[in-house]
């Protein structure tokens, strides 16, 4: 190599040059001027054909070797940069993970209290062993009066309040059933019945609408209907279930609760329930919070069930009344004005989903 002195000195510079490069985009640059197609390196070993014969092999060798040594020095220096690199990142992006979480965009938004409502009555339920089953808006006739032991002329359907849809003819010249919007959730009774087999446990939230507007009247409002069906069910499972539900719903030990008796043609015996206000602060004060009793055998039989087999109860409940006792709302129809800055106000966390583990209303 001492032949050589050119080469010797090329080595020297190149390592000097690794040696010296601060980061990794430096290192690199120092590779393609060295062993780059016009590289250094690369220009020596251009040389060769030029050379005598008998020192061909010796320069090439000699080139060879500066090669080698070349390469292993940008290996090393590439290792020894890439971990620095690395040891950079690392502390710089470092995480407090103890820091609170920062909600953005999820901040803006809030979940209604009728949805919450919704949510952290289906939590109760769902823990109870029901499942929910839903119906449409728009129903017939038959299952929203007929089926459910309200017959035509009965009185019970001008207490309704019913909007009707306009009658429609059929292709063939014949009347359509006349449709109307759901007076209340019970003609999921219907459908759940005329669909599954017993036992049966459903709850079936949703819209229903009467032809009804002033302070504590809205013309659509919700409902949440409860059903159980098989062939042991009694009063006592209906009232244990209503106050288990009370006593989660308003996430209290204690809820005094009165059952009075009542009149819905579905149900008989029928009750309505109210509960003492205590539970939002205000003791003494009575208020009706559902309709219950025990499923109507005509009802059973009208869903092609046998009333001397299966027996059962059902219960409805206003679920905006629910939502303004627990959350202490005044007036009924804010609730449906779409004003963000009481949706602000009253408006639940999108990321604070109730759950029974977790707290209803957290
Ligand atoms: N459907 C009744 C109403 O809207 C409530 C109810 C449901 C009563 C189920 C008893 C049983 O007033």
């Amino acid at each position: 190599m001492a032949k050589f002195p050119e080469l010797e000195a090329l080595k020297s510079e190149l390592l000097e040059q690794i040696e010296g490069a601060k980061n990794l985009a430096a290192l690199e640059q120092v590779r393609i001027a060295a062993l780059g197609k016009k590289g250094k390196i690369s220009e020596q070993m251009a040389k060769l054909g030029t050379l005598p014969a008998e020192q061909r092999r010796e320069f090439g060798q000699a080139t060879n070797t500066v090669k080698a040594a070349v390469t292993e020095a940008l290996e090393a220096r590439k290792a020894v940069l890439e971990a620095a690199e690395l040891e950079a990142r690392l502390a710089s992006e470092r995480d407090d993970i103890t820091l609170p979480v920062r909600l953005g965009p999820l901040a803006e938004g809030r979940i209604h209290p009728v949805s919450q409502v919704f949510d952290e009555v289906i939590e109760i339920f769902a823990d109870m062993g029901f499942s929910v089953a839903e119906g449409p808006d728009i129903e017939t006739d038959d299952y929203n009066f007929t089926k459910l032991n309200i017959p035509e002329e009965h009185p019970a359907r001008q207490e309704h309040d019913t909007f009707y849809l306009r009658e429609t003819t059929a292709a063939d010249g014949s009347n359509r059933p006349r449709m109307l919007l759901r007076t209340h959730t019970s003609p999921v009774q219907i459908r759940t019945m005329l669909s599954q087999k017993p036992p049966i446990r459903i709850i079936a939230p949703g819209r229903v609408y009467r032809c009804d507007s002033d302070q504590t009247h809205t013309p659509m409002f919700h409902q949440i209907e409860g059903l159980v069906i098989d062939e042991s069910t009694h009063l006592g499972h209906l009232k244990w279930c209503l106050e288990e539900f009370c006593k989660a719903f308003f996430e209290v030990d204690e809820v005094k609760m009165r059952f009075r008796a009542s009149h819905f043609p579905f149900t008989e015996p029928s009750m309505e329930v109210d509960i003492d206000a205590a539970a939002i602060g205000k003791p003494g004060h009575w208020l009706e919070i559902l309709g219950s009793g025990m499923v109507h055998p005509n009802v059973i039989r009208n869903c092609g069930l046998d009333p001397e087999k299966y027996q059962g109860f059902a219960f409805g409940m206003g679920l905006d009344r629910i939502a303004m006792l627990k959350y202490g709302i005044p007036d009924l129809r804010d609730m449906f004005a779409a004003d963000l800055r009481w949706m602000k106000h009253y408006g639940f966390l999108p990321i604070d989903v109730p759950t029974l583990a977790g707290g209803l209303s957290s």
